[in-house]
């Protein structure tokens, strides 16, 4: 494929460099690297898919927990030899690490020619142009105390920079939209308030404009992005808009068939918003909601906000307004102080709520924040091993149980592509001539796997559920 021609954004020599970007955790990366794809491209770059052939590498990296990082400066460690070799190879360290660590990244990882922060992402094209000049460019968000705008400037930037679809992973009818910026919540234990900033909702018509591109474009599905969504808070055409206000608009874009918002704060999930669940049809009976503990001593602690009592109550209202709506929740493990009887109690928790999917986490402190500054990490290393092993067992198991009471049920699967793993499948299965494996979700994002004509992606179809485990049901559409 030719490279797209720029000059619109700016007119640095960028011809014929081929550009390879790396995304690590979460989905707010993952359109942030559709972003500096789009930006790059912009300026005449082209986007290959091989490291190895690549003139720049650029790496959107995560800083929510240690064991990552240190990954990500291992990888670029091993970088060294290459660059030896190819010393105009332009490495750029970028996100929220690259704000983490600034100007101290470039000597902890000499391989490093720039370092670019989350909100500085649309200065790329610059920032590549001065390496290759020999420079190392630092390009950082102003610091919380440092700025009432917040990082409004760079925030006007990054919109008008026009985000395709995140790559990779999802399939193409997918798409994420930014509802709101940063976090102001400062759990304790969390790095995301410093790195991405103080919140910013964007402003419902942006996002409008937005979703009714993106679905003119093909997309079926929206799921709009947020560190906590639900605090979504906006003004437009004289009135307040709240997340359900937005998600009643963005539903409305004709030919939209899902709509969904992650994450969501407990302590942020309002009554109206338990009603969007069921007033609304697009949006999908799924919510991601971490409880981080099920200890109220650690959920204090933690600076949440909320008891395990007050978590329990706002998933109740949600399932009392909508009943089948999955929830999912994050936990950490090992925060500082967490005895035995504390861990206990997140298990408790988890055998109450029946989370339909969740992910944990050990702990591990972040510079700046005040767990690292407060607490000491004294959680032994093996008991965080074991925490993390039992309570995802305990999610797993109950996850399962969860999948199998879809088992001769008939669920609704928006269709996203073939099954990455064809050769998974249920008992008894015979395939048809034409047919292959297809991969989709239901409307409460549960995997299914079933045979099909390859026609059937990007549509939704009625499937027959013939077996079901932690992860993965198998369907099969019913012959009529
Ligand atoms: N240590 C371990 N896990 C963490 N998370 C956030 N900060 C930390 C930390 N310092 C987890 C939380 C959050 C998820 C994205 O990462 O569970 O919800
Ligand atoms: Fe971090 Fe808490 Fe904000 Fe989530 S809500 S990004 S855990 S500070």
């Amino acid at each position: 494929m030719a490279p797209r021609r720029g000059g619109a954004y700016n007119d640095l020599p960028m011809d014929a460099l081929r550009v390879h970007i790396t995304a690590y955790g979460c989905q707010m990366n993952r359109l942030d690297a559709a972003l500096v794809a789009e930006v790059m491209q912009a300026a005449g770059a082209l986007i290959v898919a091989d490291a190895a052939e690549a003139d720049v590498l650029l790496y959107l990296t995560c800083a929510v927990r240690g064991h990552a990082e240190d990954r990500v400066f291992s990888n670029l460690g091993a970088l060294a030899a290459r660059k030896r070799r190819r010393p105009d190879l332009v490495v750029g360290l970028l996100g929220c690490m690259a704000q983490e660590h600034g100007e101290a990244a470039l000597a902890r990882a000499p391989v490093v020619d720039l370092v670019c922060a989350p909100g500085r992402l649309a200065d790329l094209p610059d920032l590549v142009a001065r390496a290759r000049a020999g420079e190392r460019p630092v390009a950082l968000d102003p610091r919380r105390e440092e700025s009432d705008a917040g990082g409004a400037a760079s925030d006007a930037a990054l919109d008008r920079i026009a985000v395709g679809r995140a790559p990779g992973g999802e399939w193409p009818g997918q798409a994420y939209v930014v509802a709101m910026r940063g976090c102001d919540n400062f759990c304790a234990y969390c790095v995301v308030p410093y790195v991405r900033g103080p919140e910013r909702s964007r402003p419902p018509e942006t996002i409008l404009e937005e979703a009714r591109r993106l679905v003119g474009g093909g997309v079926r599905e929206i799921t709009l992005l947020g560190q906590a969504v639900n605090r979504y808070q906006a003004a437009s055409g004289g009135r307040a808009w709240d997340l359900a206000d937005l998600l009643a608009a963005v539903a409305a874009v004709p030919d939209l068939a899902r709509l969904r918002f992650v994450t969501s704060h407990p302590g942020a999930m309002t009554p109206r918003l338990a009603l969007a669940f069921r007033d609304v049809p697009h949006v999908m009976p799924h919510l991601h909601m971490p409880a981080q503990a099920g200890s109220d001593a650690v959920l204090r602690r933690m600076n949440r906000g909320y008891t395990a009592a007050e978590y329990a109550a706002r998933v109740a209202m949600v399932r009392e307004a909508a009943p089948g709506v999955a929830v999912v929740s994050d936990f950490i493990v090992g925060f500082p102080g967490e005895t035995a009887a504390d861990f206990e109690a997140t298990l408790d928790l988890v055998r109450r709520m029946r989370f339909a999917a969740g992910f944990v986490f050990k702990y591990s402190p972040r510079p700046g924040t005040a767990a690292a500054r407060e607490f000491p990490d004294d959680v032994p290393a093996d008991q965080k091993r074991r925490r993390h092993q039992a309570l995802s067992e305990a999610i797993a198991a109950i996850a399962a149980e969860e999948n199998r009471r879809f088992v001769g049920r008939r669920v609704r699967v928006l269709v996203e592509g073939a099954s990455p793993r064809p050769n998974l499948h249920a008992a008894g299965r015979r395939l048809r001539p034409g047919w292959g494996q297809l991969r989709g979700r239901t409307p409460c994002h549960r995997l299914v796997v079933l045979d099909g004509p390859p026609e059937l992606i990007g549509r939704e179809v009625e499937a027959e559920v013939v077996e079901a485990g932690a992860v993965t049901m198998f369907g099969r559409i019913p012959e009529e």
